[in-house]
């Protein structure tokens, strides 16, 4: 089986948040299921760079506004398509925004682009590489299966995988014409027209032969009217093609027994060398120096998605009851300003750094006692898969891929491996830090609930396999 993969972050080249995770570690874990698997990813200058053995595939003299070149070449292992399109991508920074944090005026068009080429390879642009399914990630992705679709003819088998459904990639109706679409396609209801303009998102739900989500209660829970943000009653109609297949995390990287970033590696038997990394962590967030105080731990984008509002209302709670928290973020304004006025308001007890650092994120997950995860929805959620990896307990709400990958105490039939809130609000939060710390405290509860955690299988073997029967399904049902 060979599958394009269309993405536009791609760990370890592109990050901004978990998609960059995936899209990095999946063709990996897929060799081992047959399936040959290549990544098209815009040409920003970090891909540019770090791209070996580059090879010119295809110019184009005007390509969506300037010339155009399609790149093949690989990075550490993963096969890339590169679209190398500078007066689309050769821009300093975040892929998304400016230095002010804005969208880029262009998005539509730097990812309508992207998109044009994928389709273009699933057509055959490429000889050596004609895909059997094209694989399309996020909105930015998600004209892939549009153009497949109004091109006609003969086409490879589409999936449109939702890593968020709060970005849904909403522009101007008089984009659709710009890009190459048919301009009734902006118009039509079953097509790319959402709420007077028109949505990448959207287009993709719609025209792709299979939709994914990340996990199996956030598939359910978007296709509500709350959850689906607009794209519920679609996804509805559609629910027969949908599925949620779980994410794994890279356990190359997360490997706490191997990992470089941290002053004191250990696995299960030697859990006890935490406590060194602890004192470490507590050092770098100015906190006091203590074994005993539960240490609390975050890494997070800052956004209202995660909820970590919430957290700030429960300061009151973490300080009564003795516990640290040390919170590693970036993102929206009020919520940096607010956690640095926390800090400063409680040295010793609240340490914050504000940034994106991910040395410092490996020492969270091998320092912190818990790793809190108060998300408003959460498609899947990658850091308390890490925290499980590393021993330190899981305290989530119970929403999306959180409610599918952390077992509480009293769910039958499993070991209990963190704790879960709901409904996601700053009491409910409050009330099970509090029953946290009280499990904190007693020492054999809590092992046994670090050892559960470290024997969860949170890597990609068993999840790409679902992928791969994915994709092999689609193919048999299109008779290829
Ligand atoms: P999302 O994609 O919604 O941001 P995920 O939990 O799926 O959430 O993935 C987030 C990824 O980004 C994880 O790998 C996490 O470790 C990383 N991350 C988030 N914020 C930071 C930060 N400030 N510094 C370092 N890594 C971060
Ligand atoms: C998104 C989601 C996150 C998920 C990640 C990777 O950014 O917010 O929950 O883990 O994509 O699928």
């Amino acid at each position: 089986v060979r599958v394009l993969a269309v993405a536009s972050e791609v760990y370890p080249i592109v990050k901004t948040g978990g998609l960059a995770d995936v899209a990095g570690a999946l063709p990996v874990a897929l060799k081992a299921h047959g399936v040959e698997m290549r990544t098209l990813m815009p040409g920003y200058p970090d891909v540019i760079r770090r791209l070996s053995g580059a090879e010119e595939v295809r110019r184009w003299p005007d390509y969506f506004g300037g010339p155009g070149r399609l790149l093949a070449g690989s990075h550490d292992g993963l096969d890339l398509f590169v679209l190398d399109a500078p007066h689309l991508y050769a821009r300093p920074g975040n892929p998304y925004v400016t230095a002010e944090g804005v969208d880029w005026p262009d998005n539509g068009v730097r990812f309508a682009a992207l998109s044009r080429v994928a389709a273009d390879i699933g057509h055959g642009l490429v000889p050596a590489f004609v895909p059997d399914v094209v694989h399309a990630h996020d909105w930015q992705a998600g004209l892939a299966p549009a153009y497949l679709h109004y091109d006609g003819g003969p086409r490879p088998g589409t999936v449109m995988t939702i890593h968020n459904m709060a970005y849904q990639g909403k522009f101007d109706r008089a984009l659709a014409g710009a890009i190459g679409l048919p301009h009734d396609a902006s118009f039509d209801v079953h097509g790319l027209e959402y709420f007077g303009g028109i949505s990448f998102l959207k287009a993709g739900l719609q025209l792709a032969d299979r939709i994914t989500t990340v996990s199996p209660t956030y598939a359910h829970e978007i296709q509500s009217d709350e959850g689906g943000m607009g794209l519920g009653g679609l996804l509805r109609e559609r629910t027969s093609v949908l599925s949620g297949i779980l994410n794994g995390i890279d356990t190359d990287v997360w490997n706490p027994q191997t990992d470089a970033h941290i002053a004191y590696r250990f696995g299960a038997q030697d859990l006890t060398f935490r406590a060194a990394n602890k004192a470490v962590l507590q050092q770098q967030f100015n906190l006091d120096s203590s074994d005993e105080a539960p240490l609390l731990g975050v890494i997070s984008r800052l956004s209202w998605q995660k909820g970590l509002d919430l957290l700030l209302e429960a300061i009151p709670t973490i300080l009564e009851q003795g516990m640290q928290l040390a919170l590693l973020g970036s993102g929206d304004r009020d919520l940096q300003d607010r956690y640095q006025a926390a800090a400063r308001a409680n040295p010793g007890r609240i340490g914050v750094m504000i940034g994106y650092d991910e040395i410092l994120a490996h020492l969270i997950q091998a320092g912190s006692d818990a790793l809190l995860v108060p998300s408003r929805f959460e498609p899947c959620g990658l850091t308390q898969l890490c925290a499980l990896r590393y021993g330190a307990v899981p305290i989530v709400s119970r929403v999306g891929g959180l409610e599918d990958t952390i077992v509480e105490i009293g769910e039958t039939g499993r070991d209990p491996t963190g704790f879960k809130f709901g409904p996601v609000t700053a009491d409910a939060f409050a009330g099970t830090l509090r029953k946290a710390n009280a499990a904190f405290h007693n020492k054999t509860t809590w092992r046994r609930l670090q050892l559960s955690g470290l024997a969860t299988d949170v890597s990609w073997r068993n999840r790409a396999g679902e992928y791969a029967a994915l994709y092999r399904g689609l193919m048999a049902s299109r008779g290829r």
